[in-house]
């Protein structure tokens, strides 16, 4: 109850308090005083001050669009609206690098550069988020599922070059790139044909028809010619059977059919220094310059005068896919990928994964400051498709309780990769005539010192790679592995989460935080804003019935013969299945899709 005091009164004073607020923000804005002594009642004065009010706030408000509008242009920088205008894209693919191989090339790049803990690689300091990797067929993908889930933005089975669990094609973010007019890059360290650079640029149905690949990338498929530039390896799919550098099973000359659609063709390190690092480059080109992989960085580097690295191709292509889009409306679509760590993961060799670490964070760098450099908007996204070896900066030895440690001192010792020290070794043993025992133990020891820098080498590890060569290069790497306390839980991939960088925090805000990593494919697409569907139907039209040829004379779908039974697991079932296969299998060391 109010009491004594009258209810309109009390409502009465609450307005005109109400009113001498409004007075004094009038005041404020017209310069007026706010006495009320003058002949005009006080109503008048509150019409004309609300009215110039509403004039001030609505020119105010009219100019803070304007502002707004000009800093959310995605050509100025910044903000969550739809990119326009000229742009570029560059995608960057660490293949079977996790989070724990920065922890290791971090603390060995430290420890042999005499640095501060402090010392980041450049990478690190462009983290935003992480990928999950998961393919519809494991919890573990391989590299053909999850780079189809970043050039076609959807989940397939492992073995799966840019086609659908169903075997349809799907189109991926490079043909659709192309098709909309801009240019389109793929440079790469292991052979061209591999899983993650056919997906944007082929569609098989298993990733092992490289030679089918090879034919699809240069423009022998239902679009066309789609890749403008090409840097890698993978020489061998691309010549005929007759030639002795060929890995073809058939007689094609695909470097011919390249030659035909328009592709320039580079073989060489001579080839290479002629394109001028990118200046003197006309495209389309294709340029192979091993006949498999290009050896990991660790050996490359003492035979640059045989193959370039991954920096320099990375430059190259971005000079040159700069230069030629310059007077374009449209600027280009550059894959890079740093292969070959996925490779040191699968040989479990802490040497060459460090090299190869580092070597892609050069890449990196050159790709910051390009984007830095060049005038047209763009923005670069790394991240890997998977993790590799299961790696641990850590190794418990001894059954007991394990000490804190890890030492990247035995891997700055090492100046050779495993895979170099056990062709070496091939080489030693197939000499003629076959070297004894004796001669044979020696070769060992001296390989182990001047290789990996091992002084120590047991009898029985130089016992056991007498007498096994066959898994010489398992025990190179577990050598230099066990002196470094570095783990290894497979030799093959693992189903952990891994890193998304950019050189954008502010473009790339879709990506923040953890993801699936069809997402990073639809970030793609988006960032670029092209039409993929109309590229999955165009493919879907012209592929209907087209043939191809198969193995022994039979013809199949262009897109190649379906994995076999038992190849394939999709779906959730055996996800669930525990098989009972924990027993130990005999030393069996066999190829393995990587
Ligand atoms: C080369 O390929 C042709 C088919 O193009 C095949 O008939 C022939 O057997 C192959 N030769 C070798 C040595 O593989
Ligand atoms: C590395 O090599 C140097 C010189 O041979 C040697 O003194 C040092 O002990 C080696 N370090 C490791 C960790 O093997
Ligand atoms: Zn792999």
């Amino acid at each position: 109850m109010a009491g004594d005091r009258p209810l309109l009164s009390n409502r009465a004073s609450s307005e005109i308090s109400n009113d001498r607020d409004l007075a004094e923000e009038d005041a404020l804005l017209t310069g007026q005083p706010t006495a009320r002594s003058d002949s005009r009642p006080w109503r008048f004065w509150r019409e004309i001050g609300l009215f110039i009010w509403a004039v001030v706030a609505t020119a105010a408000v009219v100019i803070l669009a304007v502002v707004y509008q000009k800093h959310a242009d995605p050509q100025a920088g910044g903000g969550d609206a739809k990119p326009s205008g000229k742009r570029n894209l560059i995608f960057m693919v660490s293949d079977g690098m996790g989070p724990t191989s920065l922890s290791l090339t971090r603390s060995f790049t430290q420890f042999a550069n005499g640095q501060a803990w402090s010392k980041q690689l450049a990478i690190d300091q462009h983290m935003i988020g992480q990928s999950r990797t998961r393919s519809t067929s494991s919890l573990i993908t391989d590299s053909a599922a999850g780079a189809t889930a970043f050039s076609c933005a959807l989940k397939s089975y492992n073995g799966a070059i840019s086609v659908l669990p169903n075997h349809e094609p799907c189109g991926t973010i490079l043909e659709a790139a192309k098709k909309a007019g801009y240019m389109t890059g793929l440079v790469v360290t292991t052979r061209i044909t591999d899983a993650t650079p056919a997906c944007f640029a082929a569609h098989v149905n298993m990733r092992g028809e490289e030679d089918r690949i090879a034919e699809q990338m240069v423009g022998d498929y239902p679009l066309g010619r789609v890749v403008d530039l090409m840097l890698g390896g993978g020489r061998c799919h691309f010549l005929p059977n007759t030639t002795e550098d060929s890995c073809r099973e058939d007689g094609k000359d695909v470097v011919a059919l390249a030659k035909k659609n328009g592709f320039n063709y580079a073989s060489s390190r001579k080839d290479f220094d002629a394109l001028k690092g990118g200046k003197n480059i006309k495209l389309p080109l294709l340029g192979l310059f091993a006949e498999t992989d290009i050896p990991y960085e660790v050996d490359r580097r003492n035979e640059n005068d045989i193959y370039p690295s991954l920096d320099e191709m990375a430059q190259a292509a971005m000079t040159a896919l700069s230069e030629a889009t310059k007077d374009s409306e449209k600027g280009f679509f550059l894959m890079i990928e740093g292969s070959r760590i996925d490779h040191a993961g699968h040989h479990n060799d802490p040497v060459a994964q460090v090299h190869e670490v580092l070597a892609y964070d050069k890449a990196f760098s050159s790709v910051l400051r390009f984007l830095k450099d060049d005038p047209t908007e763009g923005v670069m996204v790394s991240t890997s498709d998977h993790e590799t070896g299961g790696l641990a900066t850590a190794r418990q030895l001894h059954p007991t309780y394990p000490d804190y440690v890890w030492y990247p001192g035995p891997l700055s010792n090492a100046t050779h990769s495993s895979e170099r020290l056990t062709l070496l070794y091939q080489t030693f043993l197939s000499s003629t005539p076959p070297p004894s025992e004796p001669a044979t133990a020696d070769f060992i020891t001296n390989l182990l010192s001047s290789g990996l820098g091992i002084h120590d080498a047991s009898d029985s590890e130089i016992s056991n790679l007498v007498h096994t060569p066959e898994t010489a290069q398992y025990q190179f790497a577990d050598a230099i592995s066990r002196r470094s306390q570095t783990g290894w839980s497979t030799h093959g991939h693992s189903a952990a989460d891994v890193n998304i960088y950019t050189s954008d925090p502010e473009k790339t805000k879709a990506l923040q935080g953890n993801h699936e990593n069809t997402e990073v494919g639809d970030f793609l697409r988006e960032y670029l804003g092209v039409d993929v569907e109309s590229v999955t139907k165009e493919l879907r039209e012209k592929g209907t019935g087209l043939m191809a040829a198969g193995k022994g004379g039979k013809s199949v779908s262009w897109m190649g013969p379906l994995p076999g039974e038992g190849e394939r697991l999709d779906g959730q079932d055996h996800l669930a299945q525990y098989t009972g296969d924990h027993k130990r299998k005999r030393g069996v060391y066999c190829d393995h899709a990587h």
